[in-house]
Parts: C-alpha cells; sequence; structure tokens
C-alpha cells in the first residue's frame, strides 16, 4: 500500500515538474490585437486554383520552416521558437477573417517576421491568405 502511494506521489511530481517546463520554456501567444481597419478589410482577390497556387509556392518559400507544410506549426524550425507558432487547421484559428491574418503577416511578432518587405505586393499576401483557407483538416 505504502509503495503504491509512493509510486502516486512520484507520478505526480513528475507531472508537475514537467508542465512546469513546458510553461517556462514555451509561451502561451499573447492576445494579438488587430486594428479594425485590418478586421474589416474585404480580400481583393477572389480565390481561384491560380491564387492558391501561387499561395501555396509562397508558403513553401516564406512559411513552411516554422508553420510546417500543412500549416500545424510543426515545421523545421518550429523547435527554436519561444512562441507556439498555432495550428492553421483548427476551426478556431480559420475563424480569424482575411484581414485580421494579412495584418499578422505584414507586420509580424516576435518570432513571427514582418512580411511587407519581403513579400511587397499585396495581392501576393492575399494569395497567401487565400492558400491558407486550403489548410483544413
Ligand atoms: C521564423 C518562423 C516563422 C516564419 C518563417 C513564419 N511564421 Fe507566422 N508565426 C510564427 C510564430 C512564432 C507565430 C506566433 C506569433 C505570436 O503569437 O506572437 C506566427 C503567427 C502567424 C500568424 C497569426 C496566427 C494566428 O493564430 O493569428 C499568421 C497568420 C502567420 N504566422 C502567417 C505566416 C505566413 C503566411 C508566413 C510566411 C509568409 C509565416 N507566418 C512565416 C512564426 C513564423
Amino acid at each position: 500500500m505504502k509503495t503504491k502511494l509512493a509510486v502516486v506521489a512520484i507520478s505526480i511530481s513528475v507531472y508537475l515538474l514537467s508542465s512546469g517546463f513546458k510553461v517556462a520554456s514555451l509561451q502561451q501567444p499573447k492576445p494579438w490585437i488587430v486594428p479594425d481597419k485590418y478586421l474589416k478589410m474585404v480580400n481583393p482577390i477572389k480565390t481561384s486554383a491560380e491564387s492558391v497556387k501561387d499561395g501555396k509556392e509562397l508558403w513553401g518559400t516564406h512559411c513552411q520552416s516554422c508553420h510546417g507544410k500543412s500549416g500545424k506549426g510543426d515545421g523545421t524550425k518550429a523547435a527554436q521558437l519561444k512562441t507556439e507558432p498555432g495550428n492553421f487547421t483548427l476551426p478556431a484559428t480559420q475563424k480569424e477573417p482575411d484581414g485580421s491574418f494579412f495584418f499578422k503577416i505584414s507586420e509580424g511578432r516576435g518570432d513571427m517576421p514582418s512580411f511587407k518587405k519581403k513579400i511587397p505586393e499585396a495581392d501576393d499576401i492575399w494569395n497567401l491568405v487565400n492558400y491558407m483557407r486550403t489548410l483544413k483538416s
């Protein structure tokens, strides 16, 4: 009986320790406030096979290393990041308006680079947004 209790106590401590470490090493993303102007923005590029194809190409070049091939946040660089890159296949992420994605991609924050210089054409960012809409599980 005593050994059983000891095993339970040890398992609980190990669990608490490991979850504590996780909290310390990987910060939960803080709310990312998107200006109203962007929340209301209408995507000027209608989704089409061509737009999605262009977006996919940009994704492979600029985004996949962190966000992963299918947008689940499991890219090769993900383990080195201080913040989780998120999971675009989740309905909660897909609920964000197009303009919110546009703003976050343009401006960046912390580990998420700003792309307005690397991808200067707004239409290309919209193509990326259209591609990201196909990343559903
Ligand atoms: C160096 C790694 C890295 C690269 C490259 C990168 N991202 Fe990110 N991205 C992140 C991280 C980390 C976050 C979370 C940032 C935060 O919440 O502070 C993020 C967040 C985002 C968000 C917001 C997610 C949400 O839930 O609101 C979008 C949209 C996004 N990235 C799109 C892209 C696109 C598109 C590209 C390529 C053009 C890209 N990212 C390239 C690391 C990266």
